[in-house]
């Protein structure tokens, strides 16, 4: 044997420990980052839950009696809920598209008198996809404690990439400045958002429509007039000022005979720039 051949056998051996020894390790390194991808998933989804579904599903999912069901039941993971609506996909695409796409009111078989709303940006709602997704992943991993096979449902999760790129507007009512709103897009948000349950449908918060205002004026009127009166205590100088303040900062001023904390005050960290001004310049026109 030549020197060389040693040479060259030795480092055919070692490449083949090398590769052997990465080979082995692999799988355990895929697994490793996709429990990481899991957990920060799960992670984001139990904030987007607790700031946009407890008020109806509850804290731990435990449904609340007279606004909607329970997300935390056996009946949901052991296959019972999507075999009575029909459903023939798996039950991952049944919470997703739910949440996506939300439930119309008139949806068969309803017994809830409010709706679904609606939360992906797709349809019009406040959620992006990934948010979905994320949300999606913290209600099914409630059914670990149903059924261990729920876990393998949620393997197929993509990308995490727009994620970083969502930026919430915030809680300063001056910056960042925003950019031009689209009315229509924003009426289609306060929709979603639940806005109007509280502002149109019901009396929870003052009138926005003229027609239901004891003094005949809508919000995009008294918008005007607000920052100007007596009892004003916020740092609002002009009408859009005033409503992003009403928005993100909903406690600073408190509209006169109602209570503080009941508007939801976590607006600046779910909505756009966009978003937020798409409300705004709709909120402008309901004079
Ligand atoms: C305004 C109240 C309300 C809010 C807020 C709300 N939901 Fe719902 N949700 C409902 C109602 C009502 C139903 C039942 C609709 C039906 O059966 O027609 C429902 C159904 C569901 C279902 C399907 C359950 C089933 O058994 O069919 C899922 C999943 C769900 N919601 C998840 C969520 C998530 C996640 C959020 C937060 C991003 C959320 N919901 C926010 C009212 C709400
Ligand atoms: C759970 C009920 C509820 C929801 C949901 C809600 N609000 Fe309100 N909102 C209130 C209450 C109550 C007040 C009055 C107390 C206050 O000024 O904070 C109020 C006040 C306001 C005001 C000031 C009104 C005025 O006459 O000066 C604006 C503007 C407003 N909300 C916009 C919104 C928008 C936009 C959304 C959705 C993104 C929203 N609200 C969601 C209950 C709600």
């Amino acid at each position: 044997m030549t020197w060389r051949t040693v040479i060259a056998t030795l480092a055919t051996f070692l490449t083949t420990i090398v590769v052997a020894f990465w080979l082995i390790n692999e799988p355990a390194r895929m697994q490793k980052a996709e429990d990481g991808f899991a957990g920060r998933s799960m992670e984001a989804g139990a904030i987007i839950y607790a700031n946009n579904c407890t008020r109806c599903h509850g804290p731990q999912g435990e449904g609340l009696p007279g606004l909607a069901p329970a997300l935390n039941t056996e009946t949901l993971f052991d296959g019972t809920r999507i075999t009575e609506v029909g459903w023939a996909g798996t039950l991952q695409d049944f919470v997703y598209s739910t949440i996506s796409g939300g439930r119309p009111l008139q949806s068969a078989g309803t017994t809830w008198p409010q709706r679904m709303p609606t939360w992906s940006t797709e349809y019009g709602g406040p959620l992006r996809h990934d948010q979905v997704r994320d949300v999606t992943a913290f209600v099914m991993n409630w059914g670990r404690a149903y059924d261990e096979n729920v876990i393998e449902l949620q393997a197929n999760q993509s990308d995490m990439t727009d994620m970083e790129s969502f930026e919430p507007v915030g809680i300063d009512i001056f910056s960042p400045e925003l950019p031009a709103g689209n009315p229509d897009n924003g009426e289609t948000l306060t929709v979603s958002l639940g806005c109007t349950a509280c502002h149109i449908q019901t009396e929870v918060g003052p009138a926005w429509l003229a027609e239901n205002d004891p003094d005949g004026k809508g919000i995009g009127t008294r918008a005007n007039e607000r920052f100007l009166s007596a009892d004003y205590n916020g740092m609002a100088t002009n009408a859009e000022e005033y409503l992003r303040e009403s928005i993100v900062r909903t406690n600073d001023y408190v509209v006169e005979g109602y209570e503080p904390g009941i508007m939801v005050a976590t607006y600046g960290e779910q909505l756009t720039k966009q978003d937020l001004s798409d409300i705004i310049s709709y909120l402008l026109n309901l004079k």
